[in-house]
Formats: structure tokens, C-alpha cells, sequence
């Protein structure tokens, strides 16, 4: 069943088109709330799998599943009328190859409500990616640092340096030609990120690469100061909402223990008061 009909104003060709017009903003988002704040700002809102280390307190992506995509991709539907959302598909759910892939993002657009699927891989991942695109699924590419290959590529390292740059421009045709409507580059030089936003004709989003990338995109937890366990390099902090979190709780903490919380103005009379004349 579908978690929600509702279809925001911008699509996938929207975003395509922004190419060379306008840069495109993006943010992650796990939750209604968060998702209502971001719709007027973002041109799309990414259900990132990022959710796990965020959100659960997984060490990596790695153990995020399925059900985890869908429930937060609802809530954040829930939230959105204009950014368009997009879905980052979990490890495991397509990596076997296209009728794999097909199954879990039909599944994830579903129920969830996303309008496309981001999913990570290069040359690799072109044929599914064509395979998805020649059947109603727009598909969001995402190269370079890749999280769910860490134990392939060694841990969060920058890529695409020295010899490493062809490959990784490699990747980007290679997701371009098979028609993947953007592609996410994350921590890559920002003179390759530049040249791969010149070469290919989709949108790059940039995360950790460049300001000359055609868009960015941030977990929205890392860049409010929520998520504090690290902070990558290619972070900014625009506010440290979660030292100003933990001081109110501890002044809740404080207020209960000292019971001075509830105030007679949180509490309830035995009958109700008179109203007052204005
Ligand atoms: O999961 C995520 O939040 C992402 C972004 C870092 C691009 O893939």
C-alpha cells in the first residue's frame, strides 16, 4: 500500500534541468518535523541511509535495512509539498544486480512515497541503472567516497586523487550515459569535481567536493551540530543545536529534581476557571 499519494512540485526532470540554471540545494532529512523545515529551501530532500549512524547509533550504513528506508521515507513524505524526495536505497537491496534493484526501489517508492532512488556505484552499477530508468525509476548515482564500500575502500578516504582520477571519471559517464538524472560526488578533489560537473550533462551534487558542483547536499544532523560523534572535514557547522539540546535538558533535569517544574501555570485546577473579561 502506499504511504502517501502526495507529489510535490518538483520532479526529477526538474532537477535535471537545473543544470548550467541555478544551484541545487539539498539536505537529508529522517522525520516529519525536519522534513516541513527544509521544504521551502531544498529543491530536494534526500532519505539518506545515513539515518543508521544518525539517527540509531550504527557505527556504519551498513546495518540499515529496508524497513528502516521505508518508515523514515514515510515520515518525511509526510512533510514535503514542493522539494522532491529522494530515497537512498540500502546495502544489500540492489548491489545482485537489476531485477534485485528493480524489486527493492519499486518497493521503497511505494511505500515510502519517494519520486527516485539514489544508490551507490559507478561503471559497476551502469546496467542497473539503465534497468531502473527503461522502467519508471529515476535514479540519483553516487560515486567517489562511497560508505557502504568502507571495507573496500579502506575506511572515509578522499578518492579520486592521482591515478585515481580516470576511474572516478569513469564512473561519472558511466552513470551519466545510463541515464541517472544526477550524481552525488563525495569527497573528491574539487579540480576533478569541477571537471566532472564540465563533462557530463546531469546535475552534480556535490558533498566534500566543490562550490563549482551544479548542487550540495548535507546531512542535515552534522550541519545543525545534532550529530556530534565527528565532523568530517567538508562539514560547516551553520548551528550547534546540540549543546543548546543537552543545556535545556539539563535545566529540565534540574527544575524536576528541585520540583520547581511543574509551575502552578503547567498544572490544572479542580474546576474550570472563570473566563476573564477583555
Ligand atoms: O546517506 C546520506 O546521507 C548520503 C549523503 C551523504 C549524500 O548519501
Amino acid at each position: 500500500m502506499s504511504a502517501t499519494a502526495r507529489k510535490t512540485a518538483l520532479n526529477a526532470e526538474d532537477i535535471r534541468a537545473m543544470k548550467g540554471q541555478r544551484p541545487i540545494v539539498s539536505l537529508t532529512a529522517y522525520t516529519t518535523p525536519m522534513a516541513r523545515l527544509m521544504d521551502q529551501h531544498c529543491d530536494f530532500v534526500l532519505v539518506g541511509d545515513s539515518v543508521g549512524m544518525v539517527l540509531h547509533g550504527l557505527s556504519s550504513t551498513l546495518g540499515v535495512t529496508m524497513e528502516m528506508m521505508v518508515m523514515h521515507g514515510a515520515a518525511v513524505a509526510r512533510g514535503l509539498s514542493r522539494a522532491m524526495m529522494v530515497i537512498d536505497m540500502p546495502f544489500g537491496s540492489y548491489e545482485e544486480g537489476p531485477a534485485q534493484a528493480f524489486r527493492n526501489a519499486a518497493r521503497l517508492m511505494s511505500e515510502s512515497g519517494a519520486a527516485a532512488v539514489k544508490l551507490e556505484g559507478g561503471v559497476e552499477m551502469a546496467e542497473t541503472i539503465r534497468f531502473l530508468v527503461k522502467r519508471g525509476i529515476p535514479v540519483m548515482a553516487h560515486i567517489g567516497l562511497t560508505p557502504q564500500s568502507i571495507n573496500t575502500l579502506g575506511g572515509y578516504k578522499v578518492q579520486g586523487r592521482d591515478a585515481a582520477a580516470q576511474p572516478l571519471i569513469a564512473d561519472a559517464r558511466a552513470v551519466a550515459g545510463a541515464g541517472a538524472f544526477a550524481v552525488v560526488l563525495e569527497k573528491v578533489p574539487a579540480s576533478l569535481a569541477d571537471h566532472v560537473t564540465e563533462i557530463i550533462d546531469i546535475p552534480t551534487i556535490g558533498i566534500g567536493a566543490s562550490a563549482g558542483c551544479d548542487g550540495q547536499v548535507l546531512v542535515v544532523d552534522d550541519m545543525l551540530g545534532f550529530f556530534t560523534a565527528f565532523k568530517p572535514k567538508f562539514v560547516k557547522r551553520y548551528a550547534d543545536l546540540g549543546p543548546t539540546a543537552e543545556a535545556a535538558i539539563a535545566e529540565y533535569a534540574a527544575e524536576v529534581r528541585a520540583r520547581s517544574f511543574p509551575a502552578p501555570e503547567h498544572t490544572f485546577a479542580d474546576t474550570v476557571p472563570a473566563k476573564t473579561k477583555t
